[in-house]
């Protein structure tokens, strides 16, 4: 009787164990392939100048120059959930220095859609001034910049994944015809555990 009832015990725990384990292997294979999250493909379409204004004043030895560049971005969320971002920012850099910067209205891309962000940065002028180089580049009539947007946010699946995506472009501004030129991006995505 009570040999019968171990050997009861024994399969039924032989059997749970099993159970979890089918179900954690079920999870696992799940995990790694419908809820495994695909890093947010960003893309810069276009950056351009909508305003540029410059004079010098040979006597102060001083440079005006006002610039605002509008870039154009689609973040394409790959997976079937939604893309949650906050806490994100533009800046544009001059030799390294931040001299704009702008932060990005938090939102949310749906499962498998693109959305368009239009972002506008501007240089703030008194920053740029102090550096010395500025006046042999404004001199020599070409400005080089960099602008890069770190759009941060989470991907709910079993959990929530943190992701961080950066474009980074350098561009090159001519004062003289006002365009900009010779624009590469690099893009990165970080995955935060
Ligand atoms: C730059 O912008 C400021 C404020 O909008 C304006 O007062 C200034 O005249 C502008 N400078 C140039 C060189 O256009
Ligand atoms: C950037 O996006 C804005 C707003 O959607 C649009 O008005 C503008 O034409 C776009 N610029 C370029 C160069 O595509
Ligand atoms: C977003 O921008 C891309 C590239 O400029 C364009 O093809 C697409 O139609 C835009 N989508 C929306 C919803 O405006």
């Amino acid at each position: 009787m009570i040999g019968k009832r171990r050997r009861l015990i024994v399969s039924l725990s032989v059997t749970a164990a099993a159970v979890t384990v089918s179900l954690g292997l079920l999870f696992l294979i799940l995990g790694l392939t419908v809820f495994k999250p695909t890093d947010p493909i960003t893309t810069v379409d276009s950056i351009s100048l909508a305003d540029l204004d410059f004079s010098v004043d040979v006597f102060k030895l001083r440079v005006y120059l006002n610039v605002s560049l509008v870039t154009n971005v689609t973040v394409m969320n790959p997976n079937r959930v939604g893309f949650k971002y906050s806490n994100s920012n533009a800046y544009l850099r001059y030799r390294g220095n931040d001299v704009g910067e702008v932060s990005i209205p938090a939102g949310k891309i749906g499962g498998r859609s693109t959305r368009n962000l239009s972002i506008g940065l501007a240089l703030m002028a008194d920053r740029l001034i102090s550096d010395s180089d500025f006046y042999s580049d404004v001199i020599s009539g070409r400005l080089e910049f960099q602008t890069q947007i770190r759009l941060s946010g989470k991907v709910r699946l079993l959990f929530d994944i943190h992701v961080v995506a950066y474009a980074t472009c350098d561009l090159e501004i001519h004062l003289i015809s006002r365009t900009l030129v010779n624009q590469i991006c690099v893009y990165k995505t970080k995955i935060l555990q």
